[in-house]
């Protein structure tokens, strides 16, 4: 997967240098180009920003660096060297443009395994008050652009937002996570338990703080973790998340499933 970020601030994009990300980068599964706005600003100051038309505080972006930003990551056709996805290779193949802001749809886990089948992303990080509207208007004329937005809290820029978007979408790529389980079974993951918190997780040593590991654990017997598991994820989700299970298909409920959501203890 070939990344392109763009962005004011390039340096703060330096922990995608490291950890997971990283590795993914010196094994060739990842390739990652920074740019820095400014490049393609013009006049004496440079400026990529001016005041709101219409009043009100704070400053917006000005849509002419980004597109001349745009249109030169554009024109490189996603050749990011030697070690580029075939895919963005393709004569014509155009990336996904990701805007992350507050006022976009919700990035969700879902969004992270759509996001993790392209070849090619731009992220495009506004600051300030964000990117003068018609910017994303142009670009949708030529490619797929989704503006995105990490929570229901108002972040100082993009960068933070694109940081956990990179992250959420490449550990999903084949290789960059060392146990691919791991993935599938985490909370919100499709697969293993689907729209569920993780439970507790436990490592050695067995006792400690005057705290046993729960004895199931230590059994085993692999059904058993299993169940013991689902009703612990359950149970959490219930307590922290109720909204996700209001989500749940009941019909893909258990008995003991709904035992466990009602606090009580299965027989057997
Ligand atoms: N930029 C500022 N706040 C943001 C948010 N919550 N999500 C995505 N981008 C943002």
């Amino acid at each position: 997967m070939l990344l392109d970020v763009i962005t004011i601030f390039p340096e703060y994009l330096r922990a995608l240098d490291v950890s997971l990300l990283g590795k993914a980068r010196e094994r060739g599964l990842l390739q990652v180009r920074v740019h820095d706005l400014r490049d393609w600003a013009t006049g004496p100051h440079r400026s990529v920003d001016d005041t709101p038309y219409g009043g009100g505080p704070g400053m917006v972006m000005r849509p002419e660096p980004w597109a001349a930003a745009l249109a030169a990551v554009l024109a490189t056709g996603g050749l990011a060297g030697p070690g580029a996805a075939p895919a963005a290779r393709e004569p014509g193949a155009n990336p996904r443009l990701v805007v992350p802001t507050p006022s976009g749809k919700l990035f969700t886990q879902q969004t992270a395994a759509e996001l993790a089948a392209e070849p090619w992303l731009v992220f495009a990080c506004g600051r300030y008050e964000g990117i003068d509207a018609r910017l994303v208007e142009v670009a949708a004329e030529s490619l797929r652009v989704d503006e995105l937005s990490i929570g229901d809290y108002v972040l100082a820029g993009g960068e933070a937002a694109t940081l956990v978007i990179v992250e959420a979408v490449t550990r999903l790529l084949p290789g960059v996570v060392g146990n691919a389980v791991s993935v599938t079974d985490d909370s919100f993951a499709a697969g293993g338990m689907v729209g569920l918190l993780e439970g507790p997780v436990y490592t050695r040593p067995p006792e400690w703080a005057g705290r046993s590991v729960p004895a199931v654990l230590r059994a085993g017997d692999h059904a058993a973790v299993a169940r013991w598991r689902r009703e612990q994820a359950l149970r959490r989700t219930a307590a922290r998340r109720p909204d996700l299970i209001a989500q749940l298909d009941s019909g893909a409920l258990s008995d003991r499933d709904r035992a466990a959501l009602a606090g009580s203890d299965q027989p057997g």
